[in-house]
């Protein structure tokens, strides 16, 4: 074999895309959001409880492990989430490992509903966020940092206590919701 056979250059080994945009010249948040889309990810639902005892809580993809010594994780919140000054506030929150029969909760946590607990079978977990039944993990975080990140606010959280549980996980890609699948 040649070098070049062995080595082929980058055009050769990149496909070709669906399309590409700079930025500056196709500020399109459509066609952002859908490329961004075509990473994989599963779901959680992040659940905390505020001073009066309130719970509350939103459907997550952007978690993810950060460190393990010391062990932080990462997810963005939204600043236009009515929730930003109770996450802000909070000691603890609880990221909700979804598990596959699980959608159903996550859109119902993507929905600003009056009450998005009702009628779950909650248990408190540190600082009395709410630990979802049926998930495939979940991580009870004290809310270590926070730092801006644009249109978010990135939330860094120390992990006190984790669960996991034997279920398969809800994966999000390309807007849908889908099943994992050895490759
Ligand atoms: C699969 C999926 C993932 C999401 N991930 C995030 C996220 O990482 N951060 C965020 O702020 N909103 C995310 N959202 C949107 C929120 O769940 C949604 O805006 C929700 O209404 C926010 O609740 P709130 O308005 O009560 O704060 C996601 C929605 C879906 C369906």
């Amino acid at each position: 074999m040649n070098a070049a056979a062995a080595h082929p250059s980058v055009e050769q080994k990149v496909n070709k895309p669906i399309e590409t945009f700079r930025l500056e010249t196709a500020p399109s948040s459509r066609a952002l959001r859908d490329a961004l889309g075509a990473f994989a990810t599963g779901v959680t639902v992040v659940t905390a409880r505020d001073a009066g005892g309130r719970a509350f809580g939103l459907t997550v993809n952007s978690f993810n492990s950060v460190s393990l010594d010391p062990p932080l994780v990462v997810w963005s919140l939204s600043l236009a989430s009515p929730n930003l000054p109770a996450f802000r506030a909070c000691s603890h929150y609880a990221v909700n490992v979804l598990a596959l029969d699980q959608a159903w909760l996550s859109q119902r946590f993507a929905n600003r509903e009056d009450d998005k607990f009702a009628g779950l079978e909650t248990a408190d977990g540190l600082g009395g966020a709410p630990l979802l039944p049926g998930c495939c993990a979940c991580f009870e975080c004290a809310n270590e940092a926070q730092h801006a990140g644009g249109d978010h606010l990135l939330l860094i959280g120390r992990v006190e206590r984790f669960s996991r549980f034997p279920k398969e996980p809800l994966v999000f890609q390309g807007g849908r919701y889908r099943a994992l699948r050895d490759a």
